[in-house]
């Protein structure tokens, strides 16, 4: 496997740098940079036309949770020339097989031990409930499976690790979603905090909301919540850009505790469906995430038409907004000291969108092609997540011990 060289320093460090030098902003800024520009730019770019290169080897790939999720996942898998789709499993057998009918998938299972026993492949993309991730991707790393996980890789850090642990003692693969550092918006914004363009970075505000999902409970049981469905893309956006947080403090709510889903009818809130997160990183820059299903939106679930500033990071010497929200970016706008006017930059997605995780993962598999995505980054936002629970639990402010590698290309 072709790996870059990866950096325990973060982008901002070069905050600290620029103070005794505001000319020079500091190498690994620019080399951070780098790495999402090439890395990121080159993913987005689209795949060869399928059949282009008729031996190019395929990963084998199965599919678990045939939900809601899938319908954005299967077409992009079908599409990808380096996956092979040999099967699909639900525990609702049912949808397992109409998804198998649809994408013409050969096989189709109603359990993940019938999987395992079936078929062979070797990638198995999980898009089953947040809660049930962990055992999922355990039980798959055990049988020898490279794994693609929907977000949360896990429900606890710990538990995360252990995951990690076993991949690399297996010589196997783990990556979760969500795959906000892929696009051209966050390679750009990178590339002016790594340019100085922002002079020092004081902060930045996200927010990410709808009404919530009304299909499935577990979104709204213990280990639910809209944190790690929601405010996990804007979580792995900041700490992208910014850097690790080194400690959190949050308040959350349940503003709703009632509601009518499909799959179960009426059921009591468990989690939080109102958060508010506040995260300090290195050299003075603190961030704050907002996020809840209770957020009305013109728009509904769908990104494509959203034109607000839902990222926004400010410095002494410029301002950047993102477009529309960071997994569907529309571009971004940028105003200096320079040039005061905001204009706007990188409207084209460049083939990013969202739901290609998995097909880039299989890239990765086939060509050595790393992402910018990592597990231990999304293990990282696990904790911001976990730790803001215990911050609303406490009323402290809650250090965090973990922290992921920049991927810097030299
Ligand atoms: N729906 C979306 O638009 C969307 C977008 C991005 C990410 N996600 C994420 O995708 C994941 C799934 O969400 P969804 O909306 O598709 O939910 P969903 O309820 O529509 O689908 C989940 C499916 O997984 C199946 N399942 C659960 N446990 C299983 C198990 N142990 N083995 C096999 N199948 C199992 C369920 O029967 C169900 O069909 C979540 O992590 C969610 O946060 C969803």
């Amino acid at each position: 496997m072709n790996l870059p060289a990866a950096s325990n320093r973060t982008p901002l460090e070069s905050n600290a740098v620029d103070a005794a030098d505001p000319g020079r902003p500091g190498m690994n800024r620019r080399a951070f940079a780098r790495a999402a520009l090439g890395v990121g730019a080159t993913l987005a770019a689209g795949w060869p036309a399928r059949g282009a290169e008729a031996s190019r080897r395929r990963v084998r790939t199965g599919v678990i949770g045939c939900g809601s999720v899938s319908n954005a996942y299967l077409p992009t898998l079908v599409q990808c020339p380096y996956v092979e789709l040999v099967s699909v499993c639900d525990i609702k057998p049912e949808r397992a097989r109409r998804q198998a009918e649809r994408f013409k998938v050969p096989h189709h299972y109603p359990h993940l031990e019938a999987m395992l026993a079936g078929t062979p492949f070797e990638f198995l993309v999980d898009l089953t409930d947040m809660q049930a991730h962990e055992a999922v991707n355990r039980r798959a790393l055990e049988a020898g499976k490279h794994v693609w996980s929907e977000k949360p890789i896990a429900n606890s850090l710990a538990a995360g690790r252990e995951l990690l642990r076993l991949a690399r003692e297996k010589g196997l693969r783990l990556w979760g979603a969500p795959i906000t550092v892929q696009s051209p918006q966050f390679a750009f914004m990178a590339r002016q905090l790594a340019g100085g363009k922002l002079g020092r970075v004081a902060a930045a505000h996200a927010d990410y909301g709808h009404e919530g999902p009304t299909w499935s409970a577990f979104f709204y049981e213990k280990l639910g919540g809209s944190m790690p469905d929601l405010a996990v893309y804007n979580l792995t956006t900041l700490t992208g850009l910014l850097g690790p947080a080194r400690s959190v403090t949050a308040m959350l709510s349940i503003v709703t505790p009632e509601r009518t889903v499909e799959d179960k009818g009426r059921i009591r809130v468990e989690e939080e469906d109102n958060a508010m997160v506040l995260l300090e990183h290195d050299h003075g820059v603190i961030s704050h995430v907002q996020s809840g299903f209770n957020y009305f939106n013109p728009h509904g679930h769908d990104g494509s038409r959203e034109t607000r500033h839902t990222i926004a990071l400010v410095g002494t010497q410029g301002y950047l907004g993102l477009v529309g929200y960071d997994w569907a970016p529309l571009g971004v706008d940028l105003a200096t000291k320079d040039h005061p006017t905001l204009t706007r930059h990188e409207t084209d997605a460049r083939g990013y969108v969202w739901q290609q995780g998995a097909a880039l993962a299989a890239e990765c598999l086939v060509t050595g092609r790393e992402l910018l995505v990592t597990p231990e980054h999304a293990l990282h936002v696990l904790e911001i997540i976990t730790a803001a629970r215990e911050s609303q639990a406490t009323g402290r402010r809650v250090p965090l011990t973990s922290t992921f590698k920049w991927p810097v290309v030299s």
